[in-house]
């Protein structure tokens, strides 16, 4: 979730209860209707031709003297699926931190395409301009029911009341019928978010993000606490992205990245910092030193 769509969200909920007493009143003080706008995010072009989507190079950051980040260099293709293993403390978190505009790196270069210089920007334009991110623990609001959530994700005018008044239009209705349909929402979208699964808070936040058409999707641990039918359709649910969307997953879970890198996927193995390995799942397994520094004897 964005920063900012967190801050509304939360505002939000709170202004429901009041608004909807209002209403019931007929006396808005909103002046009505035509109040009632907003818009999807504009997103700018990004320049892939020269066949990168993220390309970070040298970046290092340390925080009080220790390297967490240290000459990371590593790139992603359009559309790619990119898996990120490595033990814990590696850095993968703090690498997802800088991309996203939360940590400066000390040094480094970090750029969206080949013209955007991602250091350049604050936290919510980098999420603005189509780079989505999703922590480990489900923020979805939970006093909101499953569609509401999504068309939360689609408003970006600032006020509460304007947001609460906003209208699909019939391009977003449809975009929210296929996201309800991709994260495997559909029979639940009238519940309230709060009584979902963790697996389905899971894909619902997942399906926030895919409301503003991300070009690349960061997702922090995925598949943590789920059970194993949730993580299968999660791995599911990643393919289908794939192609459409560039994603950058990290993940623990062996199981679930040979599910999701399959037989071509790169896997790209982070230690102390910088990258140890890389290479299909296959390649990074069978590397010694990956097997001495992550996967074990
Ligand atoms: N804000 C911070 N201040 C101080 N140290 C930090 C900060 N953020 C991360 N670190 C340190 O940087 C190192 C890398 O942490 P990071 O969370 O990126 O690892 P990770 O690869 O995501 O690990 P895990 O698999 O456990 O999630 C760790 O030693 C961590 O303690
Ligand atoms: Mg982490």
């Amino acid at each position: 979730m964005t920063p900012d769509l967190m801050a509304k969200g939360t505002e939000l909920a709170q202004a429901h209860a009041k608004l909807e007493a209002e209403k019931k009143q007929g006396q808005t003080e909103s002046g009505g209707r035509s109040a009632g706008f907003s818009r999807m995010h504009k997103l700018g072009e990004v320049d892939t031709a020269h066949g990168r989507i993220l390309y970070l190079e040298d970046v290092c950051v340390s925080f009080d003297g220790f390297k967490a980040i240290n000459n990371l260099s590593l790139d992603i293709a359009p559309g790619e699926l990119r898996c990120i293993i490595g033990p814990n403390g590696a850095g993968k978190t703090t690498m997802m931190d800088i991309i996203t505009g939360k940590t400066r790196p000390d040094s480094g270069t970090v750029f969206f395409g080949s013209t955007i210089d991602l250091l350049r920007y604050k936290e919510s334009e980098i999420a603005q301009m189509g780079i989505g991110r999703k922590f480990q623990k489900p923020t979805v609001f939970e006093q909101l029911t499953v569609f509401e959530n999504l068309e939360l994700a689609l408003k970006t005018d600032k006020s509460v009341k304007s947001s609460m008044l906003f209208k699909l239009g019939s391009l977003q209705s449809d975009r929210l019928a296929e996201i309800l349909h991709t994260i495997h929402l559909k029979p639940d979208a009238a519940r309230l978010a709060g009584n979902l699964s963790h697996g389905q808070k899971q894909w619902l936040e997942i399906g926030m993000l895919l409301m503003q058409d991300p070009k690349l999707l960061l997702l922090d641990e995925p598949v943590a606490g789920m059970t194993d039918e949730e993580t299968a359709r999660t791995a599911e649910l990643f393919l289908a992205l794939k192609g459409k969307h560039s994603l950058m997953v990290v993940e623990h879970d062996m199981s679930f990245i040979k599910a999701i890198s399959g037989d071509s996927g790169i896997v790209t193995v982070l230690c102390d910092g910088s990258v140890l390995a890389q290479g299909s799942l296959d390649q990074v397994q069978s590397d010694e030193r990956v097997i001495e520094v992550y996967l074990g004897r």
